[in-house]
Order: structure tokens, then sequence, then C-alpha cells
């Protein structure tokens, strides 16, 4: 293991200004997202949709890293050039998604635990000679009333999280620890803070457990936030006041950088909580940015919508949500700068 690389890299990808785009949805997701927005989901359409995301003029300014899924690490933009070596030539770091996804849990109805695990040191030995210098794990929990999450899933997900992260760090790529709260629910956003809180105690006790190195991971959570159909809605100081107050009480200061997921919130109140949580603190032990991949490709997919003739204008949506993500690290996000894209 490679400390000073890890390190480097860890730090790299939360540069100041600077966030992560996910573009490492599976065929299943890729498949619903394209769906929705009239696109036919073939390698093809897949390939040229994300090579636009990637050779978009400028992007490399606001963005420190893109994750790919092991389909588009593979493929090659249109002039032969391997799409990694694209982001590359962006100054972008390319990372890969890992996981084979969240599934049923044994004797946890309604509960997930994600897989993968098996043979994962041969495919990071692959992915790192194709260029890969970060990874990523996602493992979901899922809050209904006071019953869910359980505390065995909550354990399971974190210890195999935990083992993904010590693998990663042995073949010197950094690991995207993800345990992603769900906002699915109409839980208050206190109930949010509470398992959130335990979600991120059991991860991080499970890492110390294991001898992965805080410095060299980034920690990828959900904000904490009101369910999607509470009745009530928590305000953008209060998700940014929670959501740092429980980061807190259970994140090492040791980690270099938070990148949050945007997990079905729309794209400007995203952007909005970012930015309010950089304006309203100062000094925190750790980077706080982004890792969206709703949050940063909805409109442009929509604009996209497989026509090559879009290309440009989805384009120059992409570089601005990208370019307002950047200012939310600095906490100099506004409605002003919003409107400039109409101008
Ligand atoms: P969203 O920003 O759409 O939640 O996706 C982030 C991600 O990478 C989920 O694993």
């Amino acid at each position: 293991m490679n400390v000073q690389q890890l390190e480097s890299t860890a730090e790299a990808l939360v540069t100041e200004g600077k966030g992560i785009l996910a573009a490492d949805e599976s065929l299943g997701t890729i498949g619903k997202r394209f769906n929705a927005v009239g696109i036919e989901s073939t390698e093809e359409s897949r390939r040229a949709y994300r090579e636009m995301l990637f050779i978009t003029p400028g992007i490399g300014e606001f963005l420190s890293g893109v994750i790919l899924f092991d389909e588009t690490i593979r493929q090659k933009a249109s002039d032969g050039t391997p799409l990694p070596e694209v982001l590359v030539e962006q100054g972008i770091i390319p990372g890969i998604k890992v996981d084979k996804g969240a599934k049923e849990m044994a004797f946890a109805p309604g509960e997930k635990v994600t897989e993968g695990l098996d043979g994962l040191r041969e495919r990071l030995a692959e992915y790192k000679e194709m260029g890969a210098r970060f990874a990523k794990w996602r493992a979901v929990i899922t809050i209904v009333g006071q019953s869910l999450p359980t505390r065995r899933c909550i354990d399971a997900n974190a210890l195999t999280l935990a083992r993904y992260a010590a693998l990663c760090q042995e073949a010197n790529i950094v690991p995207i620890v993800e345990p992603e709260v769900l906002i699915d629910g109409n839980h208050t956003i206190e109930r949010c803070f509470e398992v959130t809180e335990e979600t991120l105690r059991s991860t991080f006790n499970a890492l110390y457990e294991l001898r992965v190195h805080p410095k060299e991971l980034l920690l990828k959570p959900n904000m904490v936030i009101s369910g999607k159909e509470a009745p009530e809605q928590a305000g953008v100081e209060d998700v940014a006041r929670y959501t740092v107050e429980c980061l807190l009480r259970s994140v090492p200061a040791a980690v270099p950088g938070i990148v949050f997921l945007s997990g079905g919130q729309t794209d400007v109140q995203a952007t909005k909580h970012l930015n309010a949580m950089n304006t309203m603190y100062e000094n925190l032990p750790w980077e706080l940015s982004f890792s969206y991949a709703r949050a940063l490709q909805e409109l442009p997919m929509k604009t996209w919508a497989g026509d090559a003739e879009n290309v440009e204008e989805a384009q120059r949506i992409f570089l601005h949500r990208a370019k307002m993500n950047s200012a939310a690290r600095y906490g100099c996000y506004s409605e002003e700068i919003e409107r400039d894209l109409v101008a």
C-alpha cells in the first residue's frame, strides 16, 4: 500500500472548487433513466451519452473525478481514445463502481445488503491497469417508521463496506465509502438524523476494526433530510445544520473529504444544501463536496435526448450545473448566478 499516493489522490478528489460526477449507473438504472426521457438504452447510446459529458469543453475546471461503470471504462470515444483517457486529458481522475448492487438480505424483510466482494481483489487489479485511481461501493439503508432499519442490516453493510475499502487501499485505489440512508418514506428529519448517525458510527467502527486508514478514503453519505413523502419538509438551513451536526458526531477528523450523493433531491436543492453547509460552517475538519449523479445529469440527459443535434446545448447545461456546484463548494452560489444560464 502506497500511503502517499492514496493520500494525494484523495486530496485531489476534494480539491477546492471541484467535485465528482457519478456516471456509474448500472445497466438497469441507466435503462430506467433513459426510458424516462425517451432514449433507447443500447451499448452505443450509453457510450455516446457519456462521451458527450466527458468531452464537454471546460468541464475539468469543476470536476475532479468521474465514477465509471464497468461497461464504460472499457469503451472508447468516437476518435478511438479510451474513455478513461479522455477524462485524464480533461484533468479528471477516473474512478470505478465496483459493487454488484444491493440485494434482498436474508432474514431481514424489506432490507438490503450489497454484494460484490467475490473476486474483488482481481477486479481491482484490472481496473487499476485501465486507469482507475478510486472506487465506489454503495450500501442502502431503508427507513420505515421505527421498525427499519434493523441493527443487523446496518452492521452487515458496514462490515461489507469495510472489507471493500481494505481491498481498495491494498490495491492503491482510494475507496469511496457510500452508506446511503434512503430519502424514500414519510419520516422526519430527526429520524433521518438518528439513522444516519447510527449508520455512520457503525461504518467507521467497522473500518477501524478492519484497519482501513481514515486519511486515505472519502465518505459519500446522504444529507440529513426529511423523507420525500413527509408532510413537513425541513428548509435549506435546517438540512445544512442537521447534516453537519450529524457528521461532526460520527466522522473522524482524519477523513479528508465528504462527497455527498444527491439521492433524489432536485438539482437546485442539492446545490443549495451544499452551499448552505459551506456558508454556515468554517474550519470543518473535512472538505464538503459533491458526488452527484441525478443532480448533475437530469437536465443534460433530457436535453440531449439521444440526438446529436442537441449535444452543444446539453453540454452547456451540464457545464452550468457543474459550475453551480463548484460555487456551492465555496459557499458562493446564488440565485443570480443560477440565472446566468438563461442569459
Ligand atoms: P445520486 O446523486 O443520483 O444519488 O447518485 C449518486 C450515486 O453515485 C449513487 O451511488
